[in-house]
């Protein structure tokens, strides 16, 4: 072979390969409404910049006819590339070649991106769209699946890992995406679940489709599986794309600092006028976020999951921050198994990457009842407990309206480790509201009372009035600052800016044990 036919060979080798499991299979899955594992690449990284790993291999397997079925990439489709001009590293699925399934040698192409990323400290972004193991392959399969779940435990809190759910992802290949920090599903074509519908109505004799059972609003709302929901592809590639800019690349680094300048005063009058008259009313906290952060910034987390509670990444002056809030127009901003939960993981990946957080109170306390109780709200409410007690970014809080009871310890009082407590002048910041303190301090005196109604009265207001306030807390130095709500944008920045050089550290220790 001359040189020239061995570089013609090449070429045509290489066009084989992007082609995939070939025309027909490209049609089907366009016919889905899918794009495919290469046109997903293309989408998710800036222009041009794509350089591809494992192009050419293919699977070793001789089973059933295999040797005679080659394609080359074997399924899927791996390398890097930048977004916004930060390296990240990518894998994504090939349906069209045996359904994406995982063989030893896809899974082996994904581990050596994987490697890749820890060396170089950057994000892996898996695209998944497979029909699970490679099922000619046997255990080489499931061994190929465990070795990215290793990989996907040793990278947990080194660099932020991201799973979009493109397609089916089912029975042991969950895991991988579950292990990592963000999971997205496209509305409609993609599902997740452990055992399909047919083994459903085998065992329980549930009749239940793909998507009831494992569908992107299931996950999304039910289940909370899903940290976001994307209405078709290209949605969902560009919220990865904005999700990412709030991360730095690894947990040695910082996020990504926005140009940001301030053309007008940071007062947010609106601010004022936000929380009603009537403590019992509700409010939407996304309405406080909205005029705290810097425009349009604000991306929500698990929206649709326990909405008691809201989380998500803003940026304050350019800079990234987590934001954890209660939302009193939901359930009162009560805190659940659920909202508790929810919180906790995210605390927990702004912690491990360095992203400051920002807590927003407004909480009645902790459901009551049997549900909540025998679900063990008991450890779940000590996750989030737990996750703000060890979290050492720098961590702000504000209280809005209600800390009541252990709510007020766990919502990052100054004891558990806030470094800025602030509370606005409706702030009620004690072991339980007037009305049911008063029922139970004064009850002998109610119930000596010709008119129990007026006296029940007048001890909810001398309660009110002695401790539904945020004067006693800041009186002790539990609060820094009581503020008016409309300098609140204005103290946040100055306040992060004076954390940005914080140290802290926990006790040396292998790892915490958080009650899981
Ligand atoms: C090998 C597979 C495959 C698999 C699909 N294909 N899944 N090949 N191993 N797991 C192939 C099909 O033979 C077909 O090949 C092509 O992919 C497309 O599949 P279709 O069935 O035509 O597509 P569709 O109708 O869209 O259905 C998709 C599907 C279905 C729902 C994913 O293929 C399916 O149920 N597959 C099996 C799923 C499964 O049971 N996997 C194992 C799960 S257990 P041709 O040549 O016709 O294009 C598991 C354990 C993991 O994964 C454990 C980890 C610890």
């Amino acid at each position: 072979m001359t040189n020239d036919q061995k570089l013609e060979f090449l070429k045509s080798h290489k066009e084989k390969a992007l082609l995939g499991g070939g025309e027909k299979r490209i049609q089907s899955q366009h016919k889905k409404g899918k794009l495919t594992a290469r046109e997903r690449v293309e989408l998710l990284l800036d222009p041009g910049t794509f350089e591809e790993i494992g192009m050419l291999v293919t699977h070793r397997s001789s089973d059933f006819g295999l040797e005679k079925e080659l394609y080359l990439g074997d399924g899927v489709v791996t390398g890097y590339g930048n977004i916004e001009g930060r390296l990240v590293y990518v894998f994504s699925q090939d349906f069209t070649v045996f359904g994406g399934s995982l063989s030893e040698t896809h899974a082996e192409k994904i581990c050596k991106i994987m490697d890749l990323a820890i060396k170089t400290g950057a994000p892996v972004i898996g695209l998944n769209d497979s029909g699970g193991a490679r099922i000619q392959e046997g255990v080489v399969s499931l061994g190929g699946y465990a070795d990215i779940f290793l990989r996907n435990v040793q990278s947990s809190g080194v660099i932020p890992q991201i799973s979009a759910i493109m397609g089916p992802c089912a029975g042991g290949a969950v895991y991988s995406p579950a292990m990592t920090d963000f999971t997205m599903m496209v509305d409609h074509t993609s599902y997740m679940f452990v055992t399909g519908p047919n083994v459903v109505k085998t065992v329980t004799h549930e009749e239940v489709t793909s998507e009831e059972l494992g569908g992107a609003k299931t996950h999304a709302s039910k289940s909370g599986v899903t940290h976001f929901t994307a209405s078709n592809e290209v949605a969902c590639i560009q919220m990865i794309r904005k999700l990412l800019s709030y991360m730095p690349q690894n947990c040695e680094d910082d996020a990504p600092v926005y140009p940001y300048e301030s053309k007008e005063s940071e007062i947010r009058n609106s601010l004022a006028n936000i929380i009603p008259a009537n403590p019992n009313q509700p409010y939407d906290m996304r309405d406080v976020i909205e005029n705290l952060v810097d425009n349009d910034s604000f991306m929500e987390v698990h929206k649709d999951f326990a909405e008691n509670i809201v989380v998500g990444f803003a940026r304050l002056g350019g800079r990234s921050i987590g934001i954890v809030a209660n939302q009193p127009a939901y359930l009162a901003g009560v805190l659940d198994i659920n909202s508790s939960r929810k919180a906790a993981r995210f605390t927990r990946f702004c912690d491990a990457f360095n992203i400051p957080l920002l807590v927003l109170v407004d909480v009645p306390g902790f459901l009551p009842g049997t549900d909540q109780e025998w679900n063990g709200i008991i450890v779940n409410g000590a996750k989030l407990l737990f996750a703000l007690s060890e979290a050492t970014v720098p961590k702000v809080t504000v209280i809005t309206r209600k800390a009541y009871g252990g709510a007020y310890d766990v919502m990052n009082s100054k004891h558990i480790g806030a470094d800025l407590n602030f509370a606005w002048p409706t702030a009620e910041i004690a072991v339980m509201g007037p009305k049911g303190a008063a029922e139970i301090i004064f009850k002998n005196e109610i119930s000596k009372a010709e008119n129990k109604e007026a006296k029940l009265q007048e001890k909810v207001d001398e309660y009110t009035v002695t401790f539904a306030n945020p004067y006693r807390a800041a009186a002790r130095g539990f609060i820094d600052e009581v503020i008016d709500p409309k300098d609140t944008r204005l103290k946040l920045i100055k306040g992060f800016k004076m954390l940005e050089n914080k140290v802290a550290t926990m006790p040396k220790k292998k790892h915490g044990n958080i009650p899981l």
